[in-house]
Formats: structure tokens, C-alpha cells, sequence
């Protein structure tokens, strides 16, 4: 082993590279997970030395931590335009008859997945990658290279014969593991999941923290390569010619990618993955025709806005007819009902549907839908399917016109619809099991006050009981009214009264948005918090005064005026007030000290304060706060419950490990 470590560093870096490529891109791994990491290790420690010496693109940029503020707009080289879209084998057909008619003959093509996901521009200078852009409106987009470096199957730097410089297109993705993963986390963060991988993938590459990014797992297909000087003949080849340079690109022994020589095979291959799409491991949308030979492409030529010699075919989104059983309705936390409608289930686009959103009243109307209905239920990018329409032959001839509810299903109140809104209320905000149960769920959650130790099935458990029925009351429970519940072991008693205590500290912003005032989001709650200061000044402020802050338009101003004129809402502020909650903002504080400037801080576990306070504090004294161990992170601060992984790796590393109190030392 060489001991000069600009040497080493460069030998780590390549060697990282490449055993990346085999466990992301071609899935074959020859060393184990345990050696790669101390190989990333070694080579963390060294750049840490020796930051000179550090790759722009090093393998450790794959973990993120680059905070990006916003993103430049860039202007592409090669304007990124979109396809033509056709939805028949017909047009398919005259597609294929245009372009032999132009060429005089039979040509060959290639046949691709029509990836659902995000386009994405990768430009690469002397085998590096050095910027990465958004198809924005196809002539500029916005700059997001740090959050493209964390997806593993994109290489940072290319081996082998490439190009000095040229740029590939790909399409990013969410393969369906990882959004299922995601989603799954989110509920149980009590966090709202995610309907559409398609969207959530272009929020993730928007998020400024390339860090979580880099936990998000996305993957990228590449399907375009441009450059001027290129040497490739056709299509098919640049893209193979990328796949020995190390991107991942789709495997022709799975059929992801073919050649054709005519309508035929072109149609065979619709077929199949019609049937078979169901069975990948992420999203499609369609299957894309490509004219192979670059010279062929050319004489094609493009339109305004796509190239002649390409098409897309979209899948028609799948469709099936089922029985609709019963129609029930959803009350929500602001009293808010959505119809639901209960179906005999059955098997639609790989998954069993029992249920599929009916929006509100309007929509069962225009539908007719009837009880007993056959029905048409359409899943497209959407996780909850929809129903389409009835299929009026199938229509029992007794069969009654579906009548809306006109009272809550939960608590009789007669339900209202307001001018110009959809859906119908129930305004028994005060008596509503749901809607009582959903405010004070939407109070302990992590945007708001975030209580620890305190959950949904909690809330419903202490509701059911009686001891709960605000969230006022929620300050008033002591630890002999808890023991005596089923599951309410002590230790979990004083988790619950310690993270209740705990949120007193809580800003007023964010008391302001757990009352769940209607229509008053988090940034809303910000801005109002900011404005007027004190919940005095908010509960005494008019319409006009209100609509006067930047970005409050009548229908909130409308909803706060209405929820301070209710004296039961006056009274929970009073009572929540007694106990001590804030309810003014505190001045913009100053840094307290320079304690922790220069360190990097790791969170994990429950602790005495909330998770945001803990980081707060450690910002107030200098100190920056990352969410995932690396070699970079200085302290660990440890909670109870704090996840094995964080401990392991943190050992690994040699992070000190410190407790709550011991951060509380450090500080104070
Ligand atoms: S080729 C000039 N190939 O579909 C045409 N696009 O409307 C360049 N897409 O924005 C696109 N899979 O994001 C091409 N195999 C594939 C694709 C694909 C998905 C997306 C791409 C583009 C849109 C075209």
C-alpha cells in the first residue's frame, strides 16, 4: 500500500467507484458491505487530513450533507424535448408508415420503457460529473448536481474511452421499494405518505438537503447521450458504449430494451410489457420508439417540440368493473367529509382495491352512482384508484338514486356545504369524536408540538376512556389516571407526562398551528406568529387587518375571525395559557455562544426536550446539526430508544458518544 496520501486518496476514490458500480449498476457485489465501508472510512479520515487532495467527486459526496439554498437556473446545450405521445397501436402504425415513407424503406428501432420518473441532464468533462440539470421548460432548467451525486447508479467519474465531454439523459425514479419504504416511515412519523412516486421523485431532487436526498434511494435509467464529435453510428450503441462506461442502462436480457425491424416486433413488444409491467420493480407509463441510426434520425429532423423519429405509446391506465357494495364517509380533523366507496375487491394493476375515492357529493351526482352498481374503478399514477363511471347495463331496475348524507355519520349533526366549497362540514367541532380525536392527533404531531411518548392510538385510547377530550386537557393529566389503563406500563407514563410537560416549551408558531385553526398551515402559522406577535394581537385583528400580512387572502382571514369568536376556543387558550404554552414570539434571539462552533452534531433517541429543541440548542451555541453519523460528525448526542445503527456506526467510527446531560455540560 502506498503511504503518499495523494496517492492513496486516488486509489480509494477510483477503487470506491468501481465497487459502487458493481453493487449498484450491474448487482454484483465482490466485497461485502462491512469492507466497502472501511474503505469509504479510510477514505473519509484521509480527506479529512488532507482536504487537498479530495476528488470534487469523490465517492463520499455520495452520503449528501451539501445544503443547497436554491438552484441555479442553467440553459441547456442540447434543448431536453419531450415526446410525442400516442395512445392506439394505430397511430403507432401510421408512425411507423410516415417514417418509411420518408425514408423509402424499412428502418430498424429501438424499443425503450417510457420511464415515469424525471428527466435529467448529466454533463460529464474529462470522464467527471459535473453538473446535472432539470428539464425545467426544456430550453433552461434548474442546476441540482449535490442531490444527483447521491443516487449510486449515477457514476461520478467514468473509466475508458469517453468522450471529452457530452451529456446523457436519463430518467430518475423512485423503484417502488423505496417509496413504499418512505411511506411507510412517514406513518409511522405520523407524517401524511406520499400518493405519487412520479411527484414525490421531483420534490426529493428539490430538497436542499442532499443528505436526505442520499437516504431517499433513488434510481436512474439512462436513454439519450448528446455531445458534438460523438463516434457512435446509432442509438443503440451510445447507449451500450454508456453501459460500459458504468451507467446503468436498461438490461436487454430483460426485455427493457430491444431492437425491431417492423410493425411486428414493435407490437409484440407493447404487448408484453402491457401485460408484464405490473411486475417491475418500478413505475412505467408507456414503452418508447426510437429510430436507431443517428444519420436516419437527422434526415428525420424534429417539430417545435419533438423529434420525428421517436414516439411514445402510453399504456392506457388500467381499468376494471367491480361491485359497489356501500358508500361510507370519512370525517376529518376539520370536520370535512369524503365519501369512500366500499367495492367487492378486485385485482387492479397488480394490487387487490377495495376502496376508491368518490371526492364529494358533486362527484356522485354527476357519476349516478347507485348502490349495487356495477362500476369502473382506474388506478392511475395515484395510489388510491377512483371510480370512473357505472356501467348503466348492468343497473338493477329497483335501483334508487344514491341520496347524500345530510347529517354526520359520527355524531348526527346536520352537515353544511358553504358557498363555492365541494365538500360538506360537520360543525360540531366542539362534540365530534373524529374531529375531536383528529384535533388533538394534529396537536401532538411532530409539526406542531411534537410530543414523544404520545401517539394516535394513544389519543384514542385515552379519548375512549374519558380523559381526553381537548387538547387543553392533555396538561391536566397526572400519572394516577394513566396507570390504571390498559398498556400503560409507568415507564411509558412518564414518557407520555414528560413529553407533554416538554411542549410548554414550544414556540408560539407552533402552538398556533396545533390548535388547527382551519385553513392556518405551518407557514401560515409562521407568518401570522411573526406578524402579530401575541395570540392577543391575532384574536383581535380583523379581516382587515388580517389580510393586510403578506400572503393572507380572505379565506383564512375569514376562518381565524371565526375561530376567535367562539368562546369555547377562547376558553381552550385560556386554559392552555394557564398552563403555561406560549403564546407570544420571542424576540429573534442571538446566537447564545460560539460553544459548539466548528462541530458537526448527530441526534438520536428521546430526550427530555423535543428532538427540535435539542437541535435548536445546539445551533443557538454555533454548532451544526447532520442527521446521518459520518466521519465528519463530532458528537453523537444520545436519547433513550436511539437507533442501533446510529450507535454502531458511531463506534465504528470512533464519534463520541454523549448523553443528553453531557450535552447540557458541554453548553451551559
Ligand atoms: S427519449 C427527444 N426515452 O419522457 C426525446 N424519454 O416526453 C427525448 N422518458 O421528458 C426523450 N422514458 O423524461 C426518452 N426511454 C425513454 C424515456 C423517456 C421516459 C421521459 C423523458 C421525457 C419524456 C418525453
Amino acid at each position: 500500500m502506498s503511504n503518499d496520501p495523494q496517492e492513496r486518496i486516488a486509489r480509494l476514490t477510483r477503487e470506491l467507484n468501481e465497487h459502487n458500480h458493481r453493487y449498484y449498476v450491474l448487482s454484483e457485489p465482490i466485497i461485502s458491505d462491512f469492507e466497502f465501508d472501511k474503505l469509504l472510512e479510510e477514505l473519509q479520515e484521509l480527506e479529512k487530513q488532507y482536504p487537498l487532495f479530495a476528488a470534487a467527486n469523490s465517492p463520499t459526496k455520495r452520503v449528501g450533507g451539501d445544503i443547497t439554498k436554491n438552484f441555479p437556473a442553467v440553459v441547456h446545450k442540447y434543448p431536453m424535448l419531450s415526446l410525442s405521445n400516442s395512445y392506439s397501436v394505430e397511430e403507432i402504425e401510421e408512425f411507423e408508415k410516415r417514417i418509411q415513407k420518408a425514408i423509402g424503406g424499412e428502418v430498424e428501432y429501438v424499443l425503450e420503457l417510457k420511464y415515469d420518473g424525471v428527466a435529467i441532464g448529466i454533463t460529464y468533462i474529462e470522464g467527471k460529473l459535473t453538473r446535472a440539470v432539470t428539464r425545467g421548460d426544456g430550453t433552461q432548467g434548474e442546476d441540482i448536481t449535490p442531490n444527483v451525486k447521491t443516487i449510486r447508479s449515477i457514476p461520478l467519474e467514468v473509466y475508458g474511452n469517453y468522450p471529452p465531454e457530452f451529456e446523457v439523459r436519463g430518467e430518475i425514479f423512485y423503484p417502488q421499494k423505496s417509496f413504499e419504504k418512505l411511506n411507510r416511515e412517514r406513518e409511522e412519523a405520523g407524517e401524511a405518505v406520499f400518493a405519487n412516486p412520479r411527484n414525490t421523485a421531483s420534490g426529493t431532487l428539490k430538497l436542499q438537503d442532499s443528505a436526505e436526498v442520499a437516504r431517499r434511494g433513488l434510481d436512474c435509467f439512462l436513454y439519450g447521450v448528446y455531445g458534438s464529435g460523438l463516434r457512435y453510428a446509432s442509438h443503440f450503441e451510445a447507449v451500450e458504449a454508456m453501459g460500459n462506461l458504468g451507467f446503468k442502462i436498461p438490461p436487454a436480457a430483460k426485455n427493457y430494451i430491444a431492437k425491431a425491424k417492423n410493425i411486428a416486433d414493435i407490437k409484440a413488444f407493447i404487448d408484453y410489457w402491457d401485460k408484464e409491467r405490473h411486475q417491475l420493480p418500478f413505475d412505467i407509463d408507456g414503452v418508447v420508439i426510437k429510430v436507431n441510426r443517428y444519420d436516419i434520425q437527422e434526415e428525420l429532423g424534429f417539430t417545435a417540440k419533438s423529434p420525428r423519429w421517436a414516439i411514445a405509446y402510453k399504456f392506457k391506465a388500467e381499468q376494471v368493473a367491480t361491485r359497489l357494495e356501500s358508500i361510507s364517509f370519512q370525517v376529518g380533523r376539520t370536520g370535512a367529509i369524503t365519501p369512500v366507496a366500499n367495492l367487492t375487491p378486485v385485482l387492479l394493476a397488480g394490487t387487490v382495491v377495495k376502496r376508491a375515492s368518490l371526492h364529494n357529493a358533486d362527484q356522485i351526482e354527476r357519476l349516478d352512482v347507485r348502490l349495487g352498481d356495477t362500476v369502473f374503478v382506474e388506478k392511475g399514477g395515484e395510489i388510491i384508484p377512483k371510480v370512473l363511471a357505472v356501467d348503466i347495463t348492468k343497473r338493477a331496475s329497483d335501483s334508487k338514486p344514491f341520496h347524500y348524507i345530510t347529517h354526520c355519520p359520527e355524531c348526527g349533526t346536520e352537515l353544511v356545504r358553504l358557498e363555492g366549497e365541494a365538500l360538506h362540514y360537520c360543525t360540531n367541532e366542539t362534540g365530534c369524536p373524529p374531529q375531536l380525536k383528529g384535533k388533538m392527533q394534529h396537536f401532538i404531531s411532530r409539526k406542531a408540538m411534537d410530543i414523544d411518548g404520545l401517539g394516535e392510538e394513544t389519543i384514542e385510547l385515552l379519548y375512549n376512556s374519558g380523559l381526553l377530550k381537548n387538547i387543553a386537557d392533555l396538561y391536566e393529566l397526572k400519572t394516577e389516571h394513566l396507570l390504571p389503563l390498559e398498556r400503560m406500563a409507568e415507564k411509558s407514563v412518564t414518557n407520555l407526562l414528560a413529553g407533554v410537560e416538554a411542549s410548554k416549551q414550544a414556540p408560539f408558531e407552533r402552538v398556533l398551528f396545533g390548535l388547527g385553526i382551519r385553513h392556518v398551515g405551518e407557514t401560515v402559522a409562521k407568518k401570522l406568529s411573526r406578524h402579530f406577535k401575541t395570540i392577543e394581537n391575532l384574536e383581535t385583528a380583523d379581516i382587515e387587518k388580517l389580510v393586510a400580512v403578506d400572503e393572507i387572502g380572505t379565506t383564512i382571514a375569514e376562518s381565524i375571525v371565526d375561530y376567535f369568536s367562539q368562546p369555547e376556543n377562547k376558553m381552550l387558550i385560556q386554559r392552555l395559557k394557564n398552563h403555561g404554552l406560549s403564546f407570544s414570539s420571542a424576540p429573534e434571539q442571538a446566537q447564545k455562544s460560539d460553544k459548539l462552533s466548528g462541530l458537526t452534531l448527530v441526534v438520536s433517541g428521546v430526550f427530555t426536550i423535543s428532538r427540535d429543541e435539542l437541535k435548536k440548542t445546539i445551533e443557538d451555541h454555533g454548532g451544526k446539526v447532520a442527521s446521518g453519523v459520518t466521519g465528519k460528525t463530532d458528537y453523537l448526542v444520545a436519547g433513550e430508544n436511539m437507533g442501533p445503527s446510529k450507535l454502531e456506526k458511531a463506534e465504528k467510527l470512533g464519534v463520541k458518544i454523549i448523553s443528553e446531560k453531557e450535552f447540557f455540560d458541554l453548553v451551559n
